[in-house]
This record gives C-alpha cells, structure tokens and sequence, in this order.
C-alpha cells in the first residue's frame, strides 16, 4: 500500500492546527537568543512581530525593567499579538506599520537608540492559511497579497497594469524563475480576455503556459518538485509589499537604531533578501560601523526542518554594532 505522504502547504497547516496560539514559537529562536542575548533591563525591537513567536520570548527576558517595541504591517496580526505579549507582563509598544518607519516610531516612545533589533522576513503562516489574503497558488482566494491591507496595490491590480516584459524582469529577478518570459507572455495575452482576479485563475495560467503538473515527488525520496506557480506568487509578493525597498531602508537605518555594541538578527527566506542583508553588514564592518558578524548564515537544524518547513530556507545572519562608531 502507498504510504501517504501530506503535500508540503498541507503538513504546515496540519502543523500549525495542532499548535496552541500559546505554543507558537519563532523560527530558528534559540539561534535567535543566542545572537541577541536579551538581558534585564535591555530595549528591544522585533521589526515584524506576526503572531509574537519571538516577540514573547525576548520580552520574558528584558523583563520588568526593559521594553519591547514591535511593528507589522498587517493589522491583522496586532490583537493576537498583543495578547501574547500582554500575558508576558513587561512593558511593549505595538505599532500597526512598516518597520522602515522604525526611526520615528522610536522617537515618538522617546527611545534614542536599542540593543537588539530582530526582523524575521516575509509572509506568516497565517497570512498564507488564509485564502482571502490571496497569498497561496494552492487556496482559491482573492488576489490581494497585501500584508497591509490598508493602503497600496493588489496583485490583481499590479498584473492588471505591468507590461511583459517588467514582469518577465521581475520574476526572473525576484525569484530566479527559469520560465520567465512565458509566463509573463501567458498573464499579458489571458487579462486581455479577461481580468486576472483570482488565487486559482492565475494558478491556472502558470500551469497552461509551463506545461507543468501540480505537486509532485522528486526522485530523491521525501522531497517535492516546486509547485510551477510558487516562484511567481513569491515575485508578486514581493513587489506588491515592496519588500526589498523595506528591507532597504531598514539596513540603512539600522547602525543610527542600534547602540554602540547592539545585535541585530535578520531572517530571510530567498537570495534577494539574504544577498542585501550579506552585503549591508560586510560593507558595515569594512567601514567600522559593524564590529562582529556572521561570516557564514545560520540555518535550522535538522528537528526544526522537520517540524516546521518554513524554517528550510530560513538563513539567520547577524551583526555587531561596532562600540565606537558614531
Ligand atoms: C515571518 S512573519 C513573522 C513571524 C513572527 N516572527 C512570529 O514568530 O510570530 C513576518 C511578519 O512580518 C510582517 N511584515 C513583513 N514586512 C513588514 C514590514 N516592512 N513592516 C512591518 N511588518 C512587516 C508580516 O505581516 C508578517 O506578519
């Protein structure tokens, strides 16, 4: 008989059905701890809280006399978060926005500068879970793909508007898509006919235009071949959150948040993401401004791999603000 095996969107949310809200913890956390060291006493910032997973263990840890200021952009996110942390018992501050605004969030709290700052990047599990969010090639849903839901564009508005050719950069760019340019020639010619509105229509079109099945095993045992949708949902979101601009804008800022001798741990989930953070923190330390780093990026184990197949392609690298950079 054959045995079943859960297809890889399924296992996560088989995974995170069975894990209590008050469970929830954050990828690759003990890695997160051990680089940030969170002491009594000490500021932290957690630039993308989501359900609170780190946010609640490094509060426990700065205690009475310390604070956590947290931010995400999808207000959604807020009240779940807020009770976690509000059954930690320490001060926090939870803002409803961008962390590219962490600067003045922190001035308006009076706060100078921080001693660990923590951004674990991209999409939550609950935002994919939700089939309305239009995040998942694998759930019919409206595509929206906005973690903030209060302002800018939907996928459904960007595919509506942007010619072949960006998209076919885009893709290619964004998520390394090999079939690029059919793709983008197969959305332009299909929102001709009609408008591109749904999760599953532009699924659907992704699958015609690469000739590719759904789901399906790759010889070596245990593993999957990509869904040919996934690259181009991972582009989309990307572009419709401005995801690299934010992350951008935040390694820019981050020496002036940071007080001399400050971590600060940034997760990414594809090369982008992990290229800006690998460059921004080595351009830092030959200027000065950043003291020790991660040479090499810090991946999960094997167990939480298992557990968790979002924690996969997470890579963890942090860095020092060097003590007397001003
Ligand atoms: C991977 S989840 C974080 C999960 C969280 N660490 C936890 O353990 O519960 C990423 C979260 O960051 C938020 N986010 C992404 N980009 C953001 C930005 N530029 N500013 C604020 N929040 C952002 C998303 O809405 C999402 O909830």
């Amino acid at each position: 008989m054959k045995r079943y095996r859960p297809r890889p969107e399924e296992r996560q949310r088989q995974r995170l059905r069975s894990t209590p809200a008050g469970e929830h913890r954050g990828v690759l956390m003990d890695a997160v701890l051990r680089v940030l060291d969170p002491k009594p006493g000490m500021t932290v910032v957690d630039c993308t809280v989501g359900w609170a997973g780190h946010s609640a263990e490094l509060l426990a840890r700065v205690g009475p006399t310390g604070c956590l200021v947290g931010f995400d952009m999808d207000a959604d996110n807020i009240p779940k978060a807020r009770e976690r942390l509000t059954a930690v018992g320490h001060p926090f501050y939870l803002h409803h926005g961008n962390f590219a605004g962490v600067q003045q969030a922190l001035a308006e709290h009076g706060i100078e500068s921080v001693d660990a700052l923590i951004a674990d990047l991209g999409m939550s599990s609950m935002q994919v879970d939700n089939p309305q969010r239009g995040f998942s090639y694998s759930r019919d849903g409206t595509l929206d793909m906005r973690m903030d839901r209060t302002r800018g564009r939907t996928a459904a508005q960007l595919l509506a508007m942007i010619s072949a050719k960006e998209l076919a950069e885009q893709l290619s760019t964004l998520a390394d898509e090999p079939n690029a340019d059919v793709i983008a020639r197969s959305i332009v010619q299909a929102r001709e006919q009609n408008p591109i509105t749904t999760t599953s229509e532009l699924a659907k079109i992704i699958q015609a235009a690469t000739n590719q099945r759904d789901w399906h095993l790759h010889p070596t045992p245990g593993k999957w071949i990509l869904h040919p949708a996934a690259r181009t949902f991972q582009a989309l979101r990307i572009l419709v959150n401005r995801e690299l601009a934010n992350l951008e804008h935040l390694l820019r800022v981050l020496p002036a948040v940071l007080k001399p001798g400050g971590r600060a741990a940034i997760i990414s989930f594809h090369s982008g993401e992990d290229r800006l953070v690998k460059s921004a923190f080595r351009t830092g330390r030959e200027t000065g401004i950043y003291g020790e780093l991660s040479d090499d990026p810090v991946r999960a184990q094997f167990r939480e791999q298992a557990s968790n197949p979002r924690s996969r392609s997470a890579k963890l690298r942090w860095a020092t603000r060097a003590s007397e950079f001003k």
